[in-house]
């Protein structure tokens, strides 16, 4: 999908890219946002929730963050990203999130509040006992500020978000709009904090080794 720009829209991303405060948009925050390729991605392409036994993640094909709003005050986020091992390279652990809930803009900020229950988080560890382990997953997110500017490269609208601590998450292009999401309620009831499963998938190292091999963002 292709998204026009207006000269206006351009114009104020110029100085929005350069103003003191950070709290500019060009346009609204409605949208599925996504870094890089825009390999990860909101809308269940990743992660379709469950329990713990039945939630699936499909593995995009690159580390990535993605963060969808709708206007009414839902969000979404699936994150994915690895640590390697300097020690041992072959231990590179990986992580994949998905959570959604609600958002609120606080002053310049924005705080994001998942639905308790249905967070989960994927851990895939090929030099642990348990090589991969899907647990309940629930961060409040609280963004010291956000700002949407036209990238000067790409001309593309891009949201950049400033963590609590201020630090930048890496820029996110918008991808889809309205958003690609799941439905914006809670979708699984379960909520037995603490428990875990664990399930056996061949592929752990291999998708490690294809993830390390590709271009991480
Ligand atoms: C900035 O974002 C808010 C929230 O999405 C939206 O209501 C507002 O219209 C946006 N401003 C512009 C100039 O697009
Ligand atoms: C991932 O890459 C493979 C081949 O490299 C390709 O066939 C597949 O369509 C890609 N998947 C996605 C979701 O882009
Ligand atoms: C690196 O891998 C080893 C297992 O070989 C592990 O004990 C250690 O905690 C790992 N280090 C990091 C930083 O993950
Ligand atoms: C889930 O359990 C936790 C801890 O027992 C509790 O604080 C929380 O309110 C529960 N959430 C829901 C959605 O039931």
């Amino acid at each position: 999908m292709r998204f026009t720009l207006t000269a206006t829209a351009l114009l104020a991303s110029l100085f929005s890219a350069n103003a003191q405060n950070f709290n500019n948009n060009v346009t609204g925050i409605e949208g599925t946002w996504s870094t890089g390729s825009g390999a990860v991605s909101t809308g269940g392409q990743i992660c379709i929730p469950g329990t713990l036994e039945t939630t699936t993640f499909t593995y995009p094909n690159n580390t990535g963050i993605s963060y969808a709003f709708t206007e009414d005050g839902f969000f979404e986020e699936v994150r994915y990203r690895y640590n390697a091992n300097a020690t041992n390279p072959q231990c590179i652990t990986g992580f994949i999130s998905w959570q959604h809930g609600t958002y609120t803009f606080n002053g310049d900020g924005l705080t994001l509040t998942p639905f308790q229950s249905d967070g989960r988080i994927q851990v895939q560890d090929p030099c642990a006992a348990v090589t991969n382990q899907i647990t309940y997953y629930n961060n409040v997110m609280q963004m010291k500020n956000w700002a949407i500017i036209v990238d000067p490269l790409t001309a593309r609208y891009t949201l950049n978000l400033n963590q609590f601590d201020g630090a930048p998450l890496p820029p996110m292009y918008l991808i889809a709009k309205p958003p690609n999401m799941l439905p914006t309620h809670t979708l699984t009831g379960t909520n037995s904090s603490g428990q875990t499963s664990t399930r056996r998938r061949r592929s752990v190292t291999s998708l490690l080794k294809q993830l390390v091999k590709g271009e991480s963002e």
